[in-house]
């Protein structure tokens, strides 16, 4: 039994770096193989038209980024491996977590916060070339999380705020309509040390300083070649703290090899024969994985093929989870049984209730209850359910005054105070 729901996703912006590959596809496709997990990989391409306005590169890093984690080991019949745009649920979600969400909590975004200091620093408007694309951002990646009812979301640090305010919609939404979802928590991979890129600095595509996962085996050496090192020549000892060479060596190595590297270091290795072991040791866990992406990516429509039959898997859990999600906002078809009397609003106590009822003499009657089921007050017979409807409604728009107005179609069967409370209480609730 798959007791473990964890689920992540990957902005299809660009090409998976060997940072990438470190810190996040290497550790979920690890976890995914654990009995107890019930994994959920996606790629999000939703999220990256917030920032790609080209249509031929969210293509082309959709099935990069696809063809990376299959060839990387996802084995899509053992995970739910997706495209976010294959699933229409995911931006319906969108809009009912939208209506739930402070815009307040949005404007504390990082992201967007960035954005709009950065564009005060220049004395522009605030919101200057900020699209509401980027602001939605963390709505969208809720639905994500929530539509599958994760319980760990594995992420890079910067992503946390994003986990946390899918917890802060979850919960709202919850208050507001009964328990749907699960509160999400984020998973860092503490013990993951962002690998330096070729000039040191975190490896990142804004740095401009990555080396790709799947580049052919002679570029790779070429870029490896080119990674940064200090002026020692051959023979002098060198520094492992703050050797990016090392580093990348270290996220590939066991320990007894980084070991080894060390004492290289500390007899001199010259940094041409550093570098050659750290290209020999990547292409040991590289080349065979090149391999199969090499296949892959020359057959698209394997991958395609493999996306589609990963959303109907996801889609057997969010289509009929949106049908609940749709009825428990109201969204409902209107020839269906209110399943429930209207929720009470938290803080007051259980609302009384009108009830239509038909009797042996073939008139129509209504009551009004107490919470508890006591008859407040009940109507005179009418000819029709529609005249009993009607008064109702009178009932519930004017209050305790309709009271009066009404009294010959009326009998109280309490107290008149506890009536006319009934009746307030239901007339607040009405407005
Ligand atoms: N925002 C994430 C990133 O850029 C990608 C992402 C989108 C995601 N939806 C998600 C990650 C849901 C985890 C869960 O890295």
């Amino acid at each position: 039994m798959k007791t473990l729901r964890v689920l992540t996703g990957i902005t299809t912006s660009g090409t998976p770096h060997l940072g990438n590959y470190v810190g996040a596809i290497r550790p979920t496709v690890r976890a995914s193989r654990l009995a107890h997990v019930d994994s959920f990989y996606f790629l999000a391409d939703y999220h990256a038209l917030i920032k790609v306005g080209e249509p031929a590169r969210v293509q082309r890093s959709t099935l990069e980024i696809a063809a990376t984690w299959l060839a990387c080991g996802l084995d899509p019949e053992q995970v739910t491996f997706y495209r976010q745009s294959d699933i229409p649920e995911i931006p319906e979600l969108t809009w009912l977590l939208t209506c739930v969400t402070g815009k307040g909590l949005l404007n504390r975004a990082h992201a967007y916060k960035a954005s709009v200091d950065k564009n005060s620093a220049a004395g522009l408007e605030p919101d200057d070339g900020v699209t509401a694309g980027l602001f939605m951002y963390p709505v969208l990646m809720a639905a994500d999380i929530l539509m599958f009812n994760a319980h760990k979301v594995p992420v890079g640090r910067d992503q946390v705020q994003h986990i946390e305010m899918a917890r802060d919609m979850a919960s709202s939404f919850n208050h507001l309509y009964g328990e749907h979802f699960t509160l999400p928590e984020a998973e860092i991979e503490a013990h993951v040390a962002t690998l330096p890129g070729l000039d040191g600095r975190k490896m990142s595509k804004s740095y401009d300083n990555t080396i790709p996962l799947f580049v052919p085996r002679d570029q790779l050496r070429k870029l490896i070649m080119g990674i940064v090192t200090d002026s020692r020549a051959p023979g002098e000892p060198k520094d492992t703290e703050g050797s990016a060479l090392f580093q990348i060596y270290q996220a590939f190595a066991s320990t007894e090899e980084t070991a080894g590297l060390a004492k290289a270091y500390d007899d001199g290795i010259a940094w041409g024969d550093a570098k050659q072991l750290l290209f020999e040791r990547l292409e040991q866990e590289i080349a065979p994985m090149r391999t199969v992406y090499d296949e892959l990516m020359n057959d698209p429509a394997r991958i395609e093929r493999t996306l589609l039959a990963g959303a109907e898997k996801a889609r057997a859990t969010s289509r009929p989870f949106t049908a609940r999600l749709r009825h428990a906002v109201g969204l409902r078809a209107l020839d269906s049984q209110p399943v429930q009397a209207p929720v009470t609003k938290p803080g007051k106590s259980a609302a009384p209730v009108f009830k239509q009822y038909r009797e042996t003499d073939g008139q129509f009657r209504f009551k009004l209850l107490d919470a508890k089921g006591s008859v407040l007050l009940q109507s005179i017979g009418f000819a029709s359910p529609r005249e009993a409807a009607q008064t109702i409604a009178r009932l519930r728009q004017d209050g305790p005054t309709a009271l009066t107005e009404l009294q010959n179609l009326l009998e109280n069967q309490a107290d008149t105070a506890l009536v006319q409370a009934a009746l307030a209480h239901l007339q607040e609730d009405h407005t």
